[in-house]
């Protein structure tokens, strides 16, 4: 690629140290370069007609089927999660670039009638300029698309600099867009750390919108460093999601949701159920069946079929979930399984993490509260739905949110009461499709969502348009 850094960074494998690609480390000035093009491309592409930017973004939806299985194979080495998993990332890329490359046809706007006679409303979606999506590494191919793909489709143009965890991957999907066909400046990728290149786009005075998938802390300096510029700012950060298990609850189905929201992706989602909370007539039974299917579960490389759990992201992360077992047997957490990093055999090379599942927690512990982004829950024991509610609000976050149970007046009350962007009724809280709004309430965002329609309301402002053919002056408010 071409750079005029020396510098570079290697990006290696969390599941066995193998070296998987070397990239440049970038800094400011390529950035001002990256946001010159953008800007540059943004005077045509805004005006390339929005069904002809969606015919490109058709063709790389078809390519992205094409290229799923690389993609696939890539992100288990890359990234670390299984196959199955990493598969499901690209699919919903995939699926949302379908999805919104049919926006190009639609980017619906309204038409009102006016007070006044002859004379014609209507407000229409207009793109902002240049987007700077800054995205992490737990979905290097999905969240991307969640935020180019929209981007695009509105007429914007963007600069992506995709987490330094996972940078081949996010090479890899701005190459494909090239050979979609998106024209020369219209995306743009730069690479290195968030304190150099993510700083210096957010502070970019050509920046016009900021959108980040990361964590709270994060949130709050990207916010701060944009207020200077006024850069609109899309913010998806932590999440602390609990599933509520009630008396009444398929048991069976509920420990199938608690295992693959808690334990997928090695528990490195935003969406993942950190917390179970669980009624106190199921809370007995409910461990024992939780910490038999969890130790069944095999932690292994995402490219072997068998393997049921990868390793997390890298070493920090591995010491950051490790010392939260400490934290939660001094806090006075049960601890029933897991609890260990895995350093012998072939495993030892890698980042793995034994699946980690407390009992007796209380609400206010800090395992119930901060977020450990790894492959550990916290079982607490509660007395009915309202209390359970509480215990499910009472976090500063408010992204997923899940009950099990076969009472309809309680899911109803759940669905209402739960103070999250989304809640799952019989299922786990991970598994959100892209056509439905995606984000939280609360400390997890600034009021916006990603995906569904709400994601054209990031990369689009409305513009309202009165056209009077009275021929006279018609004076609103005033002439009735
Ligand atoms: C995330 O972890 O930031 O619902 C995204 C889910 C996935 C997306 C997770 N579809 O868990």
């Amino acid at each position: 690629m071409a750079t005029t850094t020396a510098q570079t960074f290697e990006s290696t494998s969390p599941a066995t140290g193998e070296t998987i690609g070397v990239f440049p480390k970038q800094g400011p000035d390529e950035v001002d370069r990256a946001v010159a093009r953008a800007k540059d491309a943004f005077a045509e592409w805004r005006l390339v007609p929005a069904p002809k930017r969606g015919e490109i973004l058709f063709r790389l939806a078809r390519i992205l089927e094409q290229e799923k299985s690389a993609l696939t194979d890539l992100m288990t080495r890359e990234m670390g999660k299984v196959k199955a998993e990493a598969g499901g990332d690209v699919q919903e890329a995939i699926d949302i670039t379908y999805y919104m490359a049919g926006e190009g046809r639609r980017l619906f706007g309204h038409t009102t009638p006016s007070e006044l006679r002859d004379k014609w409303n209507m407000s229409v979606r207009q793109p902002i300029g240049v987007v700077g999506a800054i995205t992490p590494w737990n979905f290097p191919v999905a969240i991307p698309s969640w935020k180019l793909i929209p981007a695009l489709v509105c007429g914007n143009t963007v600069v992506l600099k995709p987490a330094s965890d996972t940078p081949a991957l996010g090479q890899r999907f701005f190459e494909l867009l090239l050979e979609a066909g998106i024209p020369d400046g219209v995306v743009n990728i730069v690479h290195g750390g968030g304190g150099t290149v993510g700083t210096a786009l957010v502070r970019h005075p050509d920046v016009r919108v900021i959108t980040l998938t990361g964590s709270r802390e994060t949130g709050v300096r990207v916010l701060k460093d944009a207020a200077d510029t006024l850069t609109h700012v899309h913010l998806e950060l932590g999440g602390k999601n609990a599933i509520i298990v009630l008396d009444d609850a398929d048991l069976e189905l509920a420990v199938d949701g608690i295992v693959w929201s808690a334990f997928g992706t090695s528990g490195q989602r935003c969406t993942a159920a950190s917390r179970v909370i669980v009624q106190r007539g199921a809370y007995e039974e409910l461990q024992k069946r939780l910490v038999a299917r969890v130790e069944q579960l095999r932690l292994g490389p995402g490219w072997e079929d068998d393997s049921d759990i990868g390793p997390v992201i890298n070493g920090a992360a591995l010491e950051k979930i490790h010392s939260y077992t400490g934290i939660g047997r001094d806090e006075g957490a049960k601890l029933l399984t897991g609890g260990e990093i895995v350093s012998d055999g072939d495993l030892g090379k890698g980042f793995f993490y034994r699946p980690t599942v407390f009992a007796d927690v209380d609400p206010q512990m800090r395992i119930a509260q901060e977020e450990i982004f790894g492959p550990t829950t916290a079982l607490i024991p509660v007395g009915d739905l309202d209390e359970a509610i509480r215990v499910s609000n009472g976090i500063k976050y408010g992204l997923s949110s899940s009950i099990f149970t076969q009472d309809v007046n309680a899911a109803f009350r759940a669905m209402r009461d739960l103070e999250a962007g989304i809640t799952y009724v019989n299922a786990g809280t991970i598994g959100a499709e892209v056509h439905l709004p995606f984000g939280g309430t609360k400390d997890t965002g600034n009021g916006h969502r990603e995906a569904g329609q709400a994601a054209l309301d990031v990369f689009s402002e409305w513009k309202s348009i009165y056209v009077d053919y009275s021929g006279r002056l018609q004076r609103a408010q005033i002439d009735t």
